[in-house]
């Protein structure tokens, strides 16, 4: 029989970070500001003004030259991250002893090249990531590096207007290759975005758009994108060309959706979420065109993409070796109005009855990956990577430094236990990444106290606290299941 028993020796277990949530160092070695930096958090803002908040992103020109005059880190977690910066030799010992095979982080574009259109790197931040890779092999850990995490040099969006303007395909590429010559040799997995679809729904953090300087947010949304797909292509060409051999993917943010009912409006509407939210994305990376169910979608809100000569053809050859996905929750489609509504990840989502949610309203749905991984498999037939997996939840430090989270422990499980099943279905699914494994500041909220780690930092929302680290009760488990492959769970 072919029927596989369960995972394949070789398989990743992993763990995943982004540089602006966890680095910190913000204006050390050589670094310039990025996007990232700029986004702002009173530490003394409640749940509900933080979420009120759409997560600091500045929303106006305003807000926006506010935060770049203001040098402080008080109201910028992002600026101090977990130190990563100074640590990530002991946190990396740490990654080692859980038996980790996969790191996954994001280069920061403005520590290699601060301004974004220098015409030269930073020696000093190559150097840092040289030293951090060099010690992932050190203890036996391989490096998948995405090469841009939502944090682009701001003096891009300054002079150029960022992904607005095609001379930031350029500046993107000349990025690229300067890490493929200068870091190819340490890198396994090549992520040129995280998330691509993040920029229909968080502008800042996906494009870099300041949604109030747009007048039509969704068609300036598209035009970047497009800048984005053709950045994509065109680095992939150069991957190709100058690593021959190294795997490069492309990601989205998965929304897994099912209809709210078995009416068949539901399903039609199911259907086109899914396009719209998923398949546009990786159809284009995958496939290497625009799907024609967008033209509708196009026409309906009027937008127009601007192409030029040469673009589709671009596309066309230069498509992704893998694909990869976060996935954290689903949602239901459905035509009828006012649904009940719950928090999803970088979306309002519609609510499950069936599903259980976290503190933070995300829908808990492990079968979900299972129909995921499968529905993604069916459509491309290229090997899968989970980039991004777990629970953001508050957790409590006890003072003999023990974290009990048997909470996630039971989420991961359940996760763990659906990819099994789909390994099983026959899907081509390569390597798993918890995210946040070792806590960081969250994305969305900016927020500590919204943990997803194995490892728990000890700083709080406004950057308080010692920065030591301590095993919660997961990171025992999770060694357990990596050396077991996840046989013992
Ligand atoms: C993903 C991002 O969308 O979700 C991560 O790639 C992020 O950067 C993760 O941290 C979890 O979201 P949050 O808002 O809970 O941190």
């Amino acid at each position: 029989t072919k029927l596989k028993a369960g995972f394949d020796d070789g398989f990743l277990w992993g763990g995943a970070i982004s540089c602006s949530q966890a680095d910190g160092g913000w204006k050390q070695g050589g670094k310039g500001t990025s996007t990232q930096d700029l986004r702002y958090l009173d530490p003394s803002w409640d749940h509900e003004q933080v979420e009120l908040k759409h997560h600091g992103n500045p929303f106006s020109r305003e807000e926006f030259e506010a935060a770049l005059a203001d040098e402080g880190t008080e109201f910028y977690p992002n600026r101090r991250g977990i130190d990563f910066y100074h640590r990530y030799k002991d946190d990396i010992e740490l990654f080692g002893e859980m038996s980790l095979k996969l790191f996954r982080t994001s280069i920061c574009w403005s520590r290699i090249f601060p301004n974004g259109d220098d015409l030269e790197p930073n020696r000093e931040g190559i150097e840092y990531y040289r030293s951090m890779f060099s010690e992932c092999h050190r203890h036996g850990i391989k490096v998948f590096a995405t090469i841009l995490h939502y944090d682009i040099p701001v003096n891009l969006v300054l002079k150029y207007g960022g992904w607005k303007s095609r001379e930031t395909i350029e500046f993107f590429v000349r990025y690229a290759e300067t890490l493929f010559s200068e870091l190819g040799d340490l890198v396994d997995f090549w992520l040129p975005f995280n998330e691509f679809n993040a920029g229909r729904f968080a502008p800042w953090d996906g494009v870099c758009l300041i949604p109030g300087d747009e007048e039509c947010t969704s068609q300036a949304v598209f035009q970047c994108l497009h800048h984005q797909f053709v950045a994509n292509a065109r680095v992939v060409e150069l991957c190709h060309r100058m690593l021959p051999g190294a795997p490069i993917g492309g990601m989205i943010a998965r929304f897994c959706t099912y209809p709210a009912t078995c009416k068949p409006e539901d399903n039609m509407q199911a259907l086109q979420d899914d396009q719209y939210s998923n398949w546009f994305y990786t159809d284009i990376m995958a496939r290497g065109e625009y799907p024609s169910y967008m033209n509708r979608y196009f026409d309906r809100f009027d937008i127009d993409i601007k192409m030029e000569d040469g673009d589709e053809e671009l596309l066309a050859a230069n498509t992704v070796d893998f694909l990869a996905f976060s996935y954290y929750f689903s949602q239901v489609s459905t035509t009828e109005q006012g649904w009940e509504k719950t928090a999803g990840n970088l979306v309002m989502a519609n609510k499950n009855p069936y599903l259980p949610t976290s503190e933070w309203g995300w829908q808990m749905d492990p079968v979900g990956l299972r129909v995921t991984l499968n529905q993604m498999y069916d459509r491309y037939g290229l090997p899968l990577y989970i980039a991004e997996n777990g629970l953001g939840t508050s957790d409590v430090l006890n003072e003999d430094g023990t974290v009990h989270d048997d909470y996630r422990i039971d989420y991961l499980r359940s996760h763990i236990e659906c990819l099994k099943e789909a390994v099983i279905d026959g899907v081509d699914v390569r390597g798993y990444m918890v995210w946040g494994f070792i806590d960081v500041v969250s994305c969305g909220p900016l927020t500590m106290d919204k943990r997803y780690g194995l490892i728990y930092v000890d700083y709080d929302n406004g950057g308080k606290g010692t920065g030591e680290r301590y095993r919660k009760d997961s990171f025992a488990w999770y060694k357990k299941c990596i050396e077991s492959n996840g046989e013992d769970l």
